[in-house]
């Protein structure tokens, strides 16, 4: 089992000898290691099982930084990175030769971001090398809000699980890159997009094709829990579930449903605040795939601001492409 503290020194320590260390953020908890390390990027793969050609995102904490390790740093690119880092934006640039492949699964561009959470940026302040860190979880299950979702699946695989308390975003970042000039969105996350708009005006949104070459992490099936998932109009769903005597779970935005006593029911945000259904989304689909229940039948949020990002998630946790 990893150790669950809130020893930064300790962390730098582990990261500096070449080790992985879970570090929350204020979209979810990464799996951090070395990035200008080959064999601690080998690691990240290994330890989540993910295939080689998904590639990896990089943390830090200026600008300044990131300038060190990308060729070029597009306008429109630039104005979204002071208006929203530190935060749940992640950014495309043309890599420079320090990032290797491994990072970058072969591609020219490498994703970066700086994180807006206290602990991650007082890390990264300290080191002299940028973290990549992808979700702390499985490959294709579901991303980790909490320092114990971590602890519950690759707990055996890491030393150290950096606490920063629970995720204050809860889904991943938004991600942002350029196409000649147009601003292209590679996957809708916790920046919402209208917020992107404001500062670029219209964007192109790509992140619903389930075969995007341009970024490999969007496949159909991801964030997903193991039982069956089910997302569509809860109140045609159940009746049809309690006709064929199945045992499920519900998660809804805001309604309460008439359910057998034991049939577990969760609200997202019983204010229908989206924001707050982001937050509590992972984790409670963690907590209904961890109940006896034999499916969980979900709903669409409203198709707008972070509801197209939370729907993204249920799409692709339910596998529908
Ligand atoms: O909020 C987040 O972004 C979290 C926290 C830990 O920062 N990280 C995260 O990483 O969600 P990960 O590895 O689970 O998802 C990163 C995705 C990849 O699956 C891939 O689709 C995309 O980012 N990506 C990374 N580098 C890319 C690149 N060079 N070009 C296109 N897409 C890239
Ligand atoms: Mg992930």
């Amino acid at each position: 089992m990893a150790v669950i503290g809130k020893d930064i020194a300790e962390a730098k320590q582990l990261l500096s000898e070449g080790e992985l260390v879970a570090i929350p953020t204020e979209t979810v908890y990464g799996l951090a290691g070395n990035a200008l390390n080959d064999q601690a990027v080998a690691k990240i793969f290994e330890a989540k099982n993910r295939p080689s050609f998904d590639p990896l995102i990089l943390h830090t904490d200026s600008l300044e930084k990131v300038k060190s390790f990308v060729r070029e740093i597009p306008q429109s690119l630039e104005e979204l990175a002071k208006a929203f880092w530190p935060g749940p934006l992640t950014l495309l640039f043309p890599k420079k030769e320090i990032i290797s492949d491994l990072v970058t699964a072969g591609l020219d561009r490498v994703a970066v971001r700086i994180p807006q959470h206290p602990i991650a940026l007082e890390l990264l302040g300290e080191l002299d090398f940028p973290l990549a860190a992808p979700s702390a979880n499985p490959f294709g299950y579901i991303s980790p809000t909490q320092a114990g979702h971590v602890q519950a699946q690759l707990g055996d695989k890491i030393q150290y699980i950096l606490d920063g308390g629970a995720c204050q975003v809860g889904l991943e970042s938004t991600i942002v890159g350029m196409e000649e000039d147009q601003v292209v969105i590679y996957r809708m996350g916790g920046l919402d997009l209208r917020e992107i708009e404001k500062i670029v005006g219209k964007v192109e949104v790509r992140s619903h094709s389930s075969s995007n070459p341009a970024a490999p992490g969007l496949l159909k099936s991801h964030y997903a829990p193991r039982k069956p998932f089910l997302v569509g109009d809860l109140e045609k769903l159940i009746p049809e579930y309690l006709e064929k005597g199945e045992r499920f779970a519900v998660l809804s935005l805001a309604r309460k449903f008439l359910l057998p006593a034991d049939f577990p029911q969760y609200q997202l945000s019983e204010s229908a605040d989206l924001a707050e259904a982001a937050r509590h989304l992972f984790g409670y689909m963690r907590s209904l795939d961890e109940s006896d229940v034999n499916l969980i039948l979900a709903e669409w949020m409203p198709e707008e601001g972070l509801g197209r990002a939370i729907n993204d998630r249920l799409r692709r946790a339910a596998a529908l492409g």
